[in-house]
């Protein structure tokens, strides 16, 4: 186990149930835990699949054991797990914290995902805190528009001074947020990257600046990345070298790692792009536009 990071913001390069373990308890105001989903994904040669599935879910057990005993009692936990082994998370979690909120992730994809049955369009989050009078929930800061107040201001004349409709309001409990494509500015090398814009909802609902953010199953560290730009404290915990090395660049860490320099890959339109660039021998003005020769 290796931990890079200053006092703000940790990399710990190992495995969760190991790392979790040194975290001092009751620390950490809020955790994103994103597991394997024991499906199959690749995760950098890994492949992501159990024996069986109380195997999985054993595993999993014992690091959301860990999570709760490490958030403060005001802390709350955001998990994500395949659809099929959601209810399992669900009937453990209920005995040991409160579920607020059983979140539906949804995305649309234009590729076929079934012929035969409904394809997947969600992954589900359950929202959890330890104490349900006193956790952070800052409503200001996550508010979205409320359709009938904004767009065809309607009135409501059952109040008995007629109010027109709120313009804004809680997001409910299904959120749609486009999935990370190759072609996103935020896109990384990795089979499971999570929206910049889903972290950002959840941090600056459930965290304060200058809070604890943890994310033990890190990935493309999309948790600490959002968390460092809304000003909170980061602990990212992954097993894979190749995307710890996405966490160093991303949260700007190290220029370096062994020797290699972090560069973020350059995928295959971006390569086209200079090659033509390069052909055509063309300029890019101020604005980012390729022309024709300097002005
Ligand atoms: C679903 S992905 C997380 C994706 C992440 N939320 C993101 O936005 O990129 C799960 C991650 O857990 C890592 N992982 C698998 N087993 C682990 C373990 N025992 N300890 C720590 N990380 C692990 C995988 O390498 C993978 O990157």
């Amino acid at each position: 186990m290796e931990t890079f990071g200053n006092t703000q913001h940790k990399i710990i390069h190992g495995d969760a149930v190991q790392a979790l373990t040194v975290i001092s308890d009751n620390s950490v105001d809020l955790i994103f835990a994103d597991p394997p989903y024991n499906i199959g994904k690749n995760f950098n040669g890994h492949k992501d699949k159990w024996e069986t599935e109380e195997e999985y879910l054993n595993w999993c057990y014992k690091w959301l054991d860990l999570c709760i005993q490490k958030l403060k009692p005001n802390g709350s936990l955001y998990v994500m797990t395949a659809t099929q082994f959601m209810p399992f998370f669900d009937i453990y979690l209920r005995k040991k914290l409160h579920i607020l909120s059983r979140l539906v992730w949804y995305y649309d994809s234009s590729g076929v995902q079934a012929k035969k049955y409904y394809g997947s369009m969600y992954e589900p989050i359950l929202f959890c805190v330890k104490d349900k009078n006193n956790y952070t929930f800052n409503t200001d800061n996550i508010l979205v528009e409320a359709k009938t107040g904004a767009k065809r201001k309607l009135i409501d004349y059952r109040k008995t001074v007629p109010t027109v409709y709120n313009s804004e309001k809680v997001p409910g409990n299904v959120w749609e947020f486009p999935r990370v494509r190759y072609r996103m500015e935020e896109y990384e090398n990795h089979p499971t990257q999570k929206p910049i814009a889903l972290l950002e909802r959840i941090i600056k609902a459930s965290s304060n600046e200058n809070d604890l953010v943890m994310d033990p199953f890190s990935g493309t560290f999309t948790t600490c990345f959002v968390a460092k730009q809304l000003g909170r404290n980061s602990i990212g915990i992954e097993l894979q070298e190749e995307y710890v090395k996405i966490g160093l660049r991303r949260l700007q860490l190290a220029n370096e790692f062994k020797g290699e320099k972090l560069q973020k890959e350059v995928r295959t339109f971006e390569t086209q792009k200079l090659a033509t660039v390069h052909t055509l021998k063309l300029f890019e003005d101020s604005n980012g536009k390729y022309i024709h020769g300097k002005h």
